[in-house]
């Protein structure tokens, strides 16, 4: 196993641990939503809400086969074939997270319209041109060759296909402080800066529709969630259940640094 899929890994059984929190607060399997598992499956600062406002941008509908790079729990690609009815194949380096992927898709009755695959997202097992539109959420801080990364996402995409790139990125604030949700500590972090991204994409072959930094949103994010969290109690499930104990420090250092603007959290949306 990498050193990332290590980083993300607490032990088999995850879908099993999931299920039995959602059923300890009362839910039931056979009912549960989307929106019930995105605490823990959208696994991203501004989690399902940032998927909803970004994915608009891939301009998706019931034909389109889209791919997502760095899937995790599959939060985000559920989300896509609920919304919009698309297919969608998600790829993670991280075994535990692509088993967990696919039972929870089960439990959706999602199973025929999205697939996890366990791979590099640098090296893709896909042909050229194979999907319509791709997106990458919070993926390229683990990955230290973004110039394949995007190039591996430019050939598999047809002409003119959407790409999606939502990442935490180096800020002008300084160093960051570790641990954070993605590293332990600087071993497995590379963190680029929006200026950086924006060249490797256009050197990948993309054309850069839109740029955006949400840092602002995502400290409100924050805020918001720690207050609820201290009027109604901790949710059902959450992140904590994959990166286990030094969670809330991650999350601590996670948001001071980015209110010291050590980093950013930026959205790009391309054409191939
Ligand atoms: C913070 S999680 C984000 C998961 C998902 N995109 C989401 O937003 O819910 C980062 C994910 O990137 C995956 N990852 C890191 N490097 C990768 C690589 N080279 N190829 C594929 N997946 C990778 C990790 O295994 C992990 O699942």
């Amino acid at each position: 196993m990498t050193e990332v899929a290590r980083h993300y890994t607490r032990g088999e059984g995850l879908a099993a641990r999931i299920a039995a929190s959602l059923q300890g607060a009362g839910k039931d399997l056979a009912r549960i939503t989307t929106a019930d598992l995105g605490p823990v499956d959208e696994f991203h600062i501004r989690g399902r809400a940032a998927t909803l406002e970004l994915a608009p941008g891939l301009q998706l509908g019931p034909a389109s086969k889209v791919l997502d790079l760095g899937a995790g729990l599959g939060g985000p690609a559920r989300t896509l074939a609920e919304t919009w009815g698309c297919h969608v194949t998600g790829i993670d380096l991280t075994p535990e997270f692509c088993r967990a992927a696919n039972e929870i898709s089960g439990w959706l009755g999602l199973t025929d319209r999205v697939t996890f695959v366990e791979g590099d997202a640098t090296a893709l097992p896909f042909e050229d041109a194979s999907f319509d539109a791709a997106l990458t959420f919070h993926v390229a801080m683990n990955i230290a060759a973004k110039d394949r990364l995007y190039a591996e996402a430019r050939r598999v995409l047809k002409p003119g296909g959407r790409f999606l790139v939502y990442d935490v990125m180096q800020g002008e604030g300084g160093a960051i402080h570790y641990p954070v949700p993605w590293a332990q500590d600087a071993a497995i972090s590379f963190v680029a800066t929006p200026d950086q991204v924006e060249s490797l994409l256009t050197g990948a072959g993309f054309r850069v529709l839109d740029r955006t930094d949400s840092s602002d949103e995502s400290v409100a994010w924050f805020e918001a969630l720690s207050a609820r969290i201290a009027q109604s109690g901790a949710r059902a499930v959450s992140s904590g259940m994959i990166l286990g104990e030094g969670f809330e420090e991650m999350v601590r250092n996670q948001v001071r640094n980015l209110t010291e603007r050590r980093i950013r959290t930026v959205s790009f949306l391309c054409e191939a």
